[in-house]
């Protein structure tokens, strides 16, 4: 099966993936530890889940989603607060900008905010030399299902409005655009998905 949930001892390589492939997020900017950190607490699968799909024995695309995006973000940095403490003073000094794109990080349920659903696609990611191939649309898919799982039946996805890659794989699979809004100085637009009963 190439398409499968993440295990334990995938979280080193999905920590580098998404460091490589997704490098302009605030969580890559905040480097591989955080990122492991991250997907770590994805293994709880209360109220995420991360799909990922291999070809040869390597990861060639993942994505991750939450039931409730702001409950689970919320609950990782309470958890790990000195961790985070600790490695957000270590990005100041690499990026001095750095605290104004945490604190706009802080901004960001309000701007992605739907009153219908909770859930968010957070991140998605294919290895450039396959894309193309359906892989972003099976991972995406995969979501919808589990989503439907677990008995949610709409679903929210941001993203910047100059990836074009994204926007026309979020419209080839029906997803509706809700608004525009801006972030860290750049347009993105919110999408959204309700899910068939
Ligand atoms: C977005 C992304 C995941 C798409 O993955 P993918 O495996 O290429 O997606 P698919 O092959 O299923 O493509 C589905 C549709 O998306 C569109 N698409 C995919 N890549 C595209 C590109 N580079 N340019 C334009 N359209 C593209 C096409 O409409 C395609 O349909 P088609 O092949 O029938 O024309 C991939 O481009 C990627 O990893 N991008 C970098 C990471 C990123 O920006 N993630 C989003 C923010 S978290």
């Amino acid at each position: 099966m190439n398409l499968r949930p993440l295990k334990q001892n995938d979280i080193p390589q999905i920590a580098r993936f998404h460091s490589l492939y997704i490098p302009h997020s605030t969580f890559a900017q905040l480097g591989i530890p955080f990122l492991k950190t991250l997907y770590q607490s994805f293994l709880k699968p209360r109220c995420g889940f991360v799909y990922t799909y291999w070809e040869g024995g390597k990861m060639q695309g993942f994505i991750a989603g939450a039931t409730d995006s702001q409950h689970l973000l919320r609950s990782l940095f309470l958890r790990h607060f000195l961790f985070l403490l600790v490695i957000s003073l270590k990005a100041l000094f690499r990026h001095p900008r750095f605290f104004s794109l945490l604190f706009q990080t802080f901004q960001y349920p309000k701007k992605v905010d739907l009153p219908q659903t909770k859930a968010e696609l957070l991140f998605i990611a294919v290895k450039p030399e396959n894309r193309g191939r359906g892989i972003g649309s099976k991972l995406i898919l995969k979501s919808l299902e589990e989503l439907k799982k677990r008995g949610i039946d709409g679903v929210k996805v941001s993203v910047e409005k100059k990836n074009r890659g994204a926007i026309n794989l979020l419209r080839k699979m029906h997803f509706s655009q809700e608004r525009n809004f801006s972030f860290y100085h750049r347009e993105r637009i919110l999408f959204s998905y309700w899910i068939p009963k």
